[in-house]
């Protein structure tokens, strides 16, 4: 029996955020735009409360297409040194993700998730496949040109810890891609650094301290900011709540809520966090070993998992009711994500798989809509 079911009252969580309502919100009206930001934007943390997480009005125009992407890095060895393997970090991905929307993304750590943020992008060329945005193939543009691009794309990382640099002021950090892109100088780049912190609820003579200075909630609120300072249309949330206490999660979560809502932002939110997933994004995708696995509207998703991999990751999310919690059922995946080297034959999950039937281990199953937006990779789910 490759996969075990225990109560959840008997066996640990993996999730650690309180499930709240989705009900959405009405969307902040519209700030004047005379300048890069209004005056007064401090009050993000006193005005929004705590669990203000509704969704954005999505649109039906597209504004990120991905198809067939692929992103493999070699393994070079031998005297000689050559490529003697792939790591199939991002092995066929297509996906869309429309104007104001968020898309989640969820999946277990090595499953490729930061590779295709980066991927979309380019800050990782991708081996194959196709990115566009707003219709225009990235693939097709020079450097210049992509650096160009860029200004609408941002990424916020992981970990704050790791990407900013610790002996750069904040200031300089944050005022960094504007003077790349020669939008500001002077008084004017000082003024939109002092704006971008007071947007994400920092004060302005912060400026001119060092990323020592600050807590992990601050650090990623710096990323933020920095994030922000080219007005990006998309951005890549790549699990920013990652290593922080729940209570700055929530914060940090809001200001990113409110950011969106605000700024008619489009995010891809990479989260471990299924509960979280669930109360903020338009959509869900289930990555699994280079692969979309599973992919559709929210509660569609949660109510109406088809992939036993979906099932056997909503089996571990916290339910708040606890006479329904006492009786959930947590299935236990055996073994670990396999290696990205040598992938299993046919679909990528068989071989922890408690449905799987003989054609699993033979013919990978390509990704098909079983209508209502719902798309499922799988010979039993389909
Ligand atoms: N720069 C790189 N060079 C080689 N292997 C990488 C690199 N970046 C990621 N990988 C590998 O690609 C796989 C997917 O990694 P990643 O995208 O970071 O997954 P996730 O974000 O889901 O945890 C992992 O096996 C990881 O070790
Ligand atoms: S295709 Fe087979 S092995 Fe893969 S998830 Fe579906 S049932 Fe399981
Ligand atoms: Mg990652």
């Amino acid at each position: 029996m490759p996969t075990s079911v225990l109560s959840a009252s008997s066996a640990s969580a993996a999730s650690s955020c309180r499930a709240v309502s989705s009900s959405a919100e009405s969307r902040p009206s519209s700030p004047a735009d005379s300048s890069l930001f209004p005056q007064h934007t401090c009050i993000i943390n006193r005005e929004v409360p705590e669990y203000s997480w509704g969704l954005p009005m999505e649109t039906n125009e597209t504004l990120v297409r991905v198809e067939n992407l692929r992103k493999y890095f070699p393994i070079i060895g031998g005297t000689i040194p050559r490529k003697v393997a792939n790591i199939r970090a991002v092995d066929g991905i297509r996906l869309h993700i429309n104007k104001g929307e968020t898309l989640g993304l969820v999946g277990e750590t090595g499953c490729g998730k930061t590779t295709l943020g980066r991927s979309i992008l380019y800050l990782e060329k991708p081996t194959s496949g196709r990115v566009f945005f707003n219709d225009v193939d990235l693939g097709e543009l020079g450097k210049g040109q992509l650096r160009n691009m860029r200004q609408h794309m941002q990424m916020i990382f992981e970990n704050p810890f790791a990407s900013l640099d610790p002996v750069m002021r904040v200031g300089d950090t944050i005022a960094e891609p504007l003077r790349v892109h020669n939008i500001a100088s002077g008084k004017e780049l000082e003024d939109r650094v002092s704006d971008l912190l007071m947007l994400v609820g920092l004060e302005p003579d912060m400026a001119d301290r060092y990323p020592s200075e600050f807590s992990g909630g601050q650090r990623q609120r710096i990323e933020i900011a920095r994030a922000l300072a080219l007005r990006p249309s998309f951005i890549i949330c790549d699990n920013p709540l990652a290593h922080l206490d729940v209570s700055i999660q929530n914060q940090l979560l809001s200001t990113l809520t409110w950011l969106r809502n605000w700024r008619d932002l489009t995010y891809l939110f990479i989260a471990h966090d299924l509960a979280l997933v669930r109360n903020i994004s338009n959509r869900v995708a289930v990555m699994y070993a280079g692969k979309i696995m599973e992919l559709a509207e929210t509660d569609e998703l949660y109510d109406n998992p088809l992939s036993p991999y979906t099932l056997a990751l909503l089996s571990a999310v916290l339910v708040p009711d606890p006479k329904a919690e006492r009786d959930r059922m947590i299935i236990l995946l055996p073994g670990d994500l396999p290696s990205p080297v040598n992938p299993p034959t046919g679909c990528r999950f068989h071989p922890r798989c408690v449905g799987r039937k003989g054609i699993c281990s033979e013919k990978e199953p390509p990704l098909v809509s079983v209508g209502n937006d719902h798309y499922v990779a799988c010979h039993v789910g389909s």
